[in-house]
């Protein structure tokens, strides 16, 4: 719930004040973005609304337009009304929440501050995104009643897509707006840090240091920029971008800036030094190599080529390749803390190099516990969620080992914070301790371990099956767990959720077992998709070696198990989150009600492996585009199926939940959530919902068949597309089965046919398909390259 907060401000409608926007919108919120009236209006201009609004409706184009799109879908944008900061200011007193975006710097802020006061509801919270400055002296010129009304709420670019909100309240600020501010960037999909009134705030603080840290040490280690950035990235799991590509993306103007300001505002800090820029860096920036934005920064697209700059001629020149044991060795360890010890446990420059910049880091962090942030936890989740690294600096100790590596630190002359040591010295060999789904983690303040609170909503299948009674059944590719109050979870855990015969027969189980002992079904894990699709090693063996009963027999298997969850007695509930592919997206289909995550890639994708959709994917498209109109007399149910035909066709992929639901593999009827940690909840309650509210299963259905003609139509159309060079003759061949299929097959419109024909018909049409020398290409390079092949 948006917390009562329907109405936002957004001021300034820079790179963030207009993604704020977008995603604001795409939350359902209204908002009102304003920004200042362009100083170099004259004349007529200065009387025209559009030139006035200029800036403001500037920032919605390029937020429209934005790569990654930074709106879950365009048309949300009509929810952003535009204007100035001179003729609407008085359309801020309907506002319940006010964020400010403009320019990073004080004196502009604080005028800003007393223009808007006035115009301000007297229950309107004030937020900033400042990335750093004091709120305390932002504060000292708002009015008195203002101030317990005003905190910052640093959102992270670009703001869709990173997770991190910062929330930090000054001295004045009420507990309660700080708990509203909280949940309405929770309602927003965000993870919430709550941080100090220091300089940048948690997650800046550290990862900039630790990205500074790491350009010291590659000039003292003689090392280069693309070493940097292969060391530094993925082995240490970090994104990667790593060090410079990073910056590069950011600006190295604004890192420049950012730094500069820990500099000079960070007097006592014992690292001070590690936040002043190398000379090369000021002089890329003198020179206007700025990054992505002027072409070139430390590294330069020329043609196809990534050049990037010699540390030596400071000239541009191709990247030599990067090769150390340390790395060959990391790639091969399973899981990041793995990875990450194999790395700095590493004798060469690699391991060393790694070495030096994490356990620095750590320390610093370590340091820094009560200064930014009250805990560990805030400072883990910040580097977590704000700057993409797989585990936060105590989390990644914990999987070095906290005795061994302090050990390690001494011996090498780093400065080890006391309260690290004192930790130690109790018995207590980690900071974080996990048992029986409960876990701790270590508080300095109280020299004791605390309770790990997560969110009541944040539900996991982990901390169920951490309890093995919850585990009802388990194979090698599905868990059934019971997530409490009569809801059993299909947990899916082969390679990328992709669906093979362990989870077919998970599913049977689960209908089985749930038909008789539960209230529901959801399907739901805890990783980042929810299923890439159906395991092509399983189906290209027994294709290549013309076993087509073997072949029909894996399709029917995952029909009847699609068929069985969608007439079950209890109501099913399906968790579309990202990869939502081919079989994951039937999967997810099948259910009676899908509960998605706003970002959900749905989409089905068989035909880039040159197959269809088998699994009632077409029964379910078809169903799904004509059941609206099916009984309307005299329609035509062709335009209804081309399209959903051509969806299928042309794989066509959302970009979004939004955007899934305009192609309808999510109907009007299924559920979004903003908030990935919030999805099991949501999903058990839609589920629980159902059950307790008369749920029956769907009556067979029976489909109104476009019929034969149909289908010619749509053919001619493809033979269309294949004459003007947009598709080749396989993808005719595949779009021709689709249109035959989606149709009815060889029958007259408007003939009603149960579903059990379009099954029938999807498994014809896949088995000859599985019999196409193309369609193996298709398959085997995909699998050997991951990319589709077009053939
Ligand atoms: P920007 O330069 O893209 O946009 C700033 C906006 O402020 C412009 O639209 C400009 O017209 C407006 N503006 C300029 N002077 C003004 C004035 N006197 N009164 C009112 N508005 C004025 O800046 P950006 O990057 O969007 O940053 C905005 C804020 O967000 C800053 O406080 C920045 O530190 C913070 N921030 C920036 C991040 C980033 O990655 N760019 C990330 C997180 C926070």
């Amino acid at each position: 719930m948006s917390d009562g907060i329907r109405h936002v401000g957004v001021i300034g409608a820079g790179v963030m004040g207009s993604a704020i926007a977008a995603h604001l919108a795409g939350a359902g919120i209204s908002v009102l973005l304003l920004d200042i009236v362009p100083p170099a209006l004259s004349g007529a201009q200065l009387k025209e609304p559009r030139a006035r609004n200029q800036f403001a409706l500037q920032g919605v184009e390029k937020a429209l337009s934005a790569k990654p799109p930074l709106f879950f879908e365009p048309d949300v944008a009509r929810l952003i009304e535009v204007g100035n900061l001179e003729d609407d200011l008085a359309k801020l007193s309907n506002c319940e929440l006010v964020i400010e975006a403009v320019v990073e710097d004080l004196a502009v802020k604080q005028k800003l501050f007393g223009t808007l006061a006035p115009h301000l509801s007297e229950s309107c919270i004030l937020a900033s995104n400042t990335s750093g400055l004091s709120l305390g002296k932002m504060n000292q010129v708002l009015p008195e009643e203002l101030r317990s009304r005003f905190v910052v709420m640093h959102f992270f670019n670009p703001v869709r897509y990173m997770r991190l909100v910062e929330v930090v309240a000054g001295p004045d600020t009420d507990p309660e707006v700080v708990a509203r501010v909280a949940r309405f960037g929770e309602f927003l999909g965000k993870g919430i840090v709550y941080g100090k009134d220091t300089t940048n705030f948690v997650a800046n603080r550290i990862g900039v240091y630790s990205m500074m840290l790491a350009t010291h040490e590659m000039l003292a280690q003689g090392l280069s920029i693309e070493a940097v950035d292969e060391i530094a990235g993925k082995p240490m799991g970090r994104p990667a971008s790593a060090v410079f590509k990073t910056s590069d993306i950011v600006g190295i103007d604004t890192m420049i800036h950012v730094a500069r300001n820990c500099y000079d505002s960070l007097g006592t800090d014992s690292e001070r030094q590690i936040f002043e820029m190398p000379s090369f860096i000021q002089d890329l920036a003198k020179r206007g190599d700025l990054g992505r934005k002027t072409g070139a920064g430390f590294y330069k697209k020329q043609g196809n080529d990534i050049l990037v700059l010699d540390l030596k001629s400071a000239e541009y020149r191709p990247p030599v390749p990067v090769v150390f044991d340390g790395l060959t060795l990391a790639k091969k360890a399973k899981g990041t803390g793995a990875r990450i010890a194999q790395l700095v446990a590493s004798e060469d420059a690699a391991g060393r190099f790694a070495w030096r910049i994490l356990a620095k880091t750590l320390c610093y962090a370590a340091g820094l516990v009560g200064e930014i942030a009250d805990d560990i936890v805030n400072i883990d989740r910040a580097m977590r969620w704000g700057f993409n690294w797989e585990l936060g600096p105590f989390e990644v100790w914990d999987a070095l080992g906290v005795a061994a590596s302090v050990e390690r630190m001494q011996a090498d002359g780093m400065n080890v914070p006391s309260w690290v040591t004192a930790m130690l010295s109790t018995g207590r060999s980690s900071f974080y301790v996990a048992s029986e789904g409960d876990v701790t983690f270590y508080d300095p303040a109280r020299r004791a371990g605390s309770a790990l609170t997560t969110h009541e909503k944040h539900l996991t299948v982990a901390s169920y099956k951490a309890q093995s009674k919850n585990v009802v059944r388990t194979n090698a590719g599905a868990s059934l767990v019971h997530i409490g109050d009569g809801v059993l979870c299909v947990e899916l855990h082969t390679k990328m959720n992709t669906l093979d015969p362990d989870v077919v027969a998970m599913l049977n189980e689960a209908v089985d077992i749930a038909e008789s002992s539960f209230e529901a079904i959801v399907i739901a894990n805890d990783s980042e998709h929810f299923s890439a699709g159906a395991n092509l090693q399983m189906i290209v063996g027994a294709a290549m070696a013309g076993q087509w009963d073997k072949v029909d027999g894996i399709i029917s298997g995952l029909q009847n198990a699609l068929q069985r969850l969608k007439y079950a007695s209890v109501p099913v509930v399906s968790t579309p989150c990202q990869y939502t592919l081919g079989g994951g997206c039937e999967l997810a289909m099948a259910a009676d009600c899908s509960q998605a995550y706003a970002e959900a890639y749905m989409g089905l994708v068989e035909v880039g492996v040159g197959l269809l959709p088998a699994g009632g994917g077409c029964l379910r498209m078809a169903d799904r585009y004509t059941s609206e109109v099916s009984d309307v007399e005299g329609v035509d149910l062709l335009p209804f199926v081309a399209q959903a035909s051509l969806n299928i066709a042309l794989a066509k992929t959302s970009g979004s939940a939004a955007e899934a639901r305009a192609l309808r593999y999510l109907r009007p009827t299924d559920r979004v959530a903003l908030n990935r940690e919030f999805l099991l909840f949501e999903a058990k309650q839609t589920a629980l919902g159902m059950a307790s509210s008369g749920y029956r299963p769907p009556r067979p259905l029976l489909l109104r068949a476009a019929g034969y003609d149909a289908a010619r139509t749509i053919g001619a159309k493809i033979w269309g597309m294949v004459e003007g060079r947009f598709a080749s003759k396989h993808d005719a061949l595949i779009a021709n089965k689709i249109a035959h299929v989606l149709c009815g097959g060889t029958v007259a419109a408007g003939t009603v046919l149960p579903e059990q024909h379009f099954l029938d018909l999807e498994r014809e049409a896949f088995l000859q398909l599985c019999g196409e020398k193309k369609t193996h290409e298709r398959i085997e390079h995909m699998l050997t390259t991951g990319k589709p092949l077009r053939n």
